[in-house]
C-alpha cells in the first residue's frame, strides 16, 4: 500500500474515509473548491499572511505563487487584487492547475495567469514579480537549491521570497518519525522536509537575504487551525486534564496545590516541554527573505 497512490488518488481516498473528515476540512481538500477559497481567505492565517506581505512591500502587485495545489491561496491573492501567475506542475482538476482553471472561471477572474511546471524549471523572465510567494510547497522541491535559486532571479529587487507553512526536521531520526507520523505519507509516498539550515542556506546562496525566520510556535501562520488563544491556553489546558486524572487517582487531595505541583513534576509538565516543538512530528516554519 505505502506509496502506492498518486496524490490526486490519495485526496480522492480519504474525502471517502470518516476519520479523515477533519484533515480534509483543515486542509482545503473538499471537493466544493470554491468553499476552499472562502474558507482560506477568511483564516487567520490568511490574514496574517497579508498583513505581512503588506509591512515589508506596501506597493506590491505581481506575485508569483509557486506550487499552488488546488489554488486556495492563489485565487485568494488575485481576489485581493494582486496580479497573480501560478506555478503549480499536477494538471489535476481536484488538486491542481485544472482546479485552478476551473476556479479562475468561477470567479471570473482576469489578473491571474497558470502555469504547469516546476519551480525548478519556470522560463520567467529576471526580476518579473515583486514577491514570490510558496505555501506548504519548498520542502517538495526535487533540487531545493534549483527552486530557491529560480524563485531568487525571478523576483525583483527589494521584493521577497515568502515561504510558509514548511516543514522542517533536525536530523536524521526526526525525519524518519515525521515520515511515520505524516497522516498521508503511507499512500503516496511524496513527503519531505528540510533542516532550517537547508531551507537558509539555499537562500542565502540564492541571493536572498532571511529577515524572517518563523519558527512554529512563532506565528499563527504556522499553528493555523489552532487559535492564538488555543496556543496560550495549551499549558493550563495540560495542567487541568492532569489534575482531573489525579482526582481520578487519589480523589480530594488533588486539590492541594503542593501535591498538583509534585504531580506535574512527576510526569513531566512543565511549560518548555509543553511549548517544545521537537515534540511536534515535522513542525512547520515560514520564511522571508529579501532580494539584496
Ligand atoms: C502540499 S501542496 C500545497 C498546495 C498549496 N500551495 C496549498 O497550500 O494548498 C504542494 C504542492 O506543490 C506542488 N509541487 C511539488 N513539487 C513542486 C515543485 N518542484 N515545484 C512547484 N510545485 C511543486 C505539488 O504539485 C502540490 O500541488
Amino acid at each position: 500500500m505505502k506509496g502506492s497512490m498518486t496524490w490526486e488518488e490519495t485526496i480522492k481516498f480519504i474525502r471517502t474515509q470518516p476519520e479523515y473528515k477533519y484533515l480534509v476540512k483543515k486542509a482545503y481538500f473538499e471537493e466544493n473548491l470554491a468553499l476552499n477559497v472562502e474558507r482560506f481567505r477568511k483564516s487567520e492565517e490568511f490574514i496574517e499572511t497579508l498583513q505581512l506581505l503588506k509591512k515589508h512591500h506596501p506597493n506590491a502587485k505581481e506575485i508569483l505563487d509557486i506550487g499552488s495545489g488546488n489554488g486556495i491561496s492563489a485565487i485568494a491573492l488575485a481576489l485581493e487584487g494582486f496580479n497573480v501567475v501560478t506555478v503549480e506542475p499536477d494538471e489535476s482538476d481536484t488538486i491542481g492547475a485544472g482546479a485552478i482553471r476551473k476556479l479562475k472561471a468561477h470567479y471570473n477572474i482576469t489578473n491571474l495567469v497558470i502555469h504547469e511546471v516546476f519551480a525548478e524549471e519556470i522560463g520567467f523572465a529576471d526580476e518579473s514579480f515583486d514577491i514570490v510567494y510558496a505555501r506548504q510547497c519548498m520542502h517538495h522541491a526535487y533540487d531545493l537549491e534549483k527552486f530557491v535559486a529560480e524563485a531568487s532571479r525571478v523576483v525583483k529587487k527589494d521584493g521577497f521570497f515568502m515561504t510558509i507553512r514548511d516543514h522542517v526536521i533536525f536530523n536524521k531520526k526526526d525525519k524518519e518519525w515525521f515520515l511515520e507520523k505524516h497522516p498521508l505519507h503511507k499512500f503516496y509516498g511524496g513527503e519531505n522536509a528540510f533542516k532550517p539550515e537547508e531551507y537558509k542556506n539555499a537562500m542565502e546562496k540564492a541571493g536572498l537575504e532571511v529577515v524572517k525566520e518563523l519558527k512554529y510556535y512563532d506565528s499563527i501562520i504556522n499553528y493555523f487551525p489552532s487559535s492564538k488563544e488555543d496556543i496560550i491556553n495549551m499549558f493550563k489546558v495540560k495542567q487541568s486534564k492532569a489534575i482531573l486524572s489525579l482526582d481520578k487517582k487519589i480523589g480530594f487531595l488533588s486539590k492541594f496545590s503542593f501535591i498538583q505541583k509534585m504531580y506535574f513534576r512527576r510526569i513531566g509538565l512543565f511549560k518548555e516541554n509543553v511549548y517544545d516543538e521537537s515534540r511536534i512530528p515535522g513542525r512547520m516554519y515560514s520564511y522571508i527573505a529579501v532580494k539584496k
